[in-house]
């Protein structure tokens, strides 16, 4: 007991107010104190006013109830200087069973406590930036939908953490053309943020037209009505590099108000699900690289007719690839089911339910970043969002 590096004291319960009967050199040298300043004494004498009492008042009980106990406890050197004492006591009894003495471990904790505290600001402080950061992601997503009668739109976005590596938008080019895009940069968190939030910026060209300008900058009009271009753009500003090893996913859509025709290019994004009003649900066709990972790849672009009532869902994969505790994810085929489920639903609503049977699947442990854009063409006569018709079987072709 001597030669250990920790305080050990012992105590005698037998003597007034428990006063210390044996200290070793660890001791000594824990607390300035000399052994024999230290002998006869109750322990408290190492505590002072920033001690807190709450410490104090589990060691109190312990004693009185002969029970063991650790606590961290702020004392105080003989030099005034304090230190942190992680300090446990032990009950000792005799051949008898009586409670005679007490054993007590010091040991100095401080540089351990010290780093803990340091850790704990700069957790408190990144927490705070992320927040921050994703108030700020939070204020790129769409604030309104456009305004037109030909058609209504929904969004969802759940980020897996703070900042998502997902984005989505929709917004009007002109009187007749309405652009949308949902995209899904590879990975999560902040690396995959920092390019999505980039993406936001540059791609909502009805937020920042005024502002940005230059040769081939999506301030151009051409470029913003063309999937094709706008994707062949992209491919040129973010290739991936060694460093960031980034790339993403886009589906980029054009809607024609007049004919409700959408030009649409899909890079590497799995395939939207189409709601006709009439008729189950079936994916529209897609196919292309992600954005960044080739050279000079072909973006196809395609068409798709809409007609009245029909439905169009976009999401990225986090939807699809949710999985449950067993790994089995979500999957096209259940999101296929889901949608023609809630077909009768209000279009935000269907939206929300979607999301909510998706997240019930993973238990609330979202593994990616999940978004869903879904888009409704009015009936004629009506606005959108009226009854529809009874929902048919899911197609077994998807
Ligand atoms: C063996 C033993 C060692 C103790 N060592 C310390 C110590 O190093 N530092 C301390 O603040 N309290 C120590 N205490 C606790 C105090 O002696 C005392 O029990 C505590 O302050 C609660 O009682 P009180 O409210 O009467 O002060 C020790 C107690 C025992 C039994």
């Amino acid at each position: 007991m001597g030669a250990a590096h920790e305080g050990i004291t012992i105590s005698d319960l037998g003597q007034d107010d428990n006063p210390i009967v044996y200290a070793n050199d660890g001791f000594a040298r824990l607390t300035g104190y000399g052994v024999d300043e230290a002998l006869g004494r109750n322990c408290r004498f190492l505590q002072g006013p920033d001690t807190d009492p709450a410490a104090v008042e589990r060691l109190r009980n312990a004693v009185r109830q002969g029970e063991a106990c650790t606590v961290d406890i702020l004392n105080y050197r003989k030099d005034g200087s304090p230190f942190w004492n992680r300090l446990a006591i032990t009950p000792v009894r005799g051949a008898d069973g009586e409670l005679t003495h007490f054993v007590g471990i010091q040991s100095d904790i401080t540089a351990r406590k010290n780093a803990e505290e340091k850790l704990a600001r700069a957790n408190r402080r990144m927490s705070q930036s992320l927040e921050a950061a994703a108030a700020i992601q939070r204020s790129l997503l769409p604030e309104s939908m456009p305004q037109v009668p030909e058609v209504e739109f929904a969004w969802a976005f759940d980020p897996c953490d703070e900042l998502a590596g997902d984005s989505l938008d929709v917004f009007r080019i002109d009187d007749e053309h309405i652009a949308m895009y949902v995209l899904d940069v590879v990975g999560h968190g902040v690396p995959a943020a920092l390019l999505s939030v980039t993406l936001a910026q540059i791609l909502s060209f009805s937020r920042r037209q005024s502002s940005l300008s230059g040769k081939g900058s999506f301030a151009d009009r051409r470029l913003v009505a063309s999937p094709k271009a706008a994707a062949e753009r992209l491919n040129q500003l973010f290739p991936m590099n060694e460093e960031s090893r980034q790339y993403f996913t886009l589906f980029y859509g054009v809607l024609h108000l007049p004919s409700r025709q959408l030009r649409y290019v899909a890079a590497g994004h799995p395939a939207p699900v189409l709601l006709p009003a009439d008729a189950s649900c079936r994916n529209l066709p897609v196919g292309g690289f992600p954005i960044g990972l080739a050279r000079q790849p072909q973006y196809e672009e395609r068409t798709v007719d809409l007609g009245p009532g029909d439905r169009l869902y976009l999401y990225t994969d986090g939807l699809i690839e949710a999985a449950d505790e067993h790994g089995d994810e979500f999957g096209a085929k259940q999101l296929g089911e889901e949608i023609q489920r809630n077909r009768d639903l209000p279009l935000a609503a269907s939206v929300e339910a979607i999301e909510a049977t998706a997240k019930g699947w993973a238990e609330g442990q979202l593994h990616d970043d999940l978004s869903i854009m879904a888009l409704e063409i009015a009936r004629l006569g009506q606005g959108p969002g009226s009854p529809r018709p009874a929902p048919a079987g899911v197609d077994e072709d998807r």
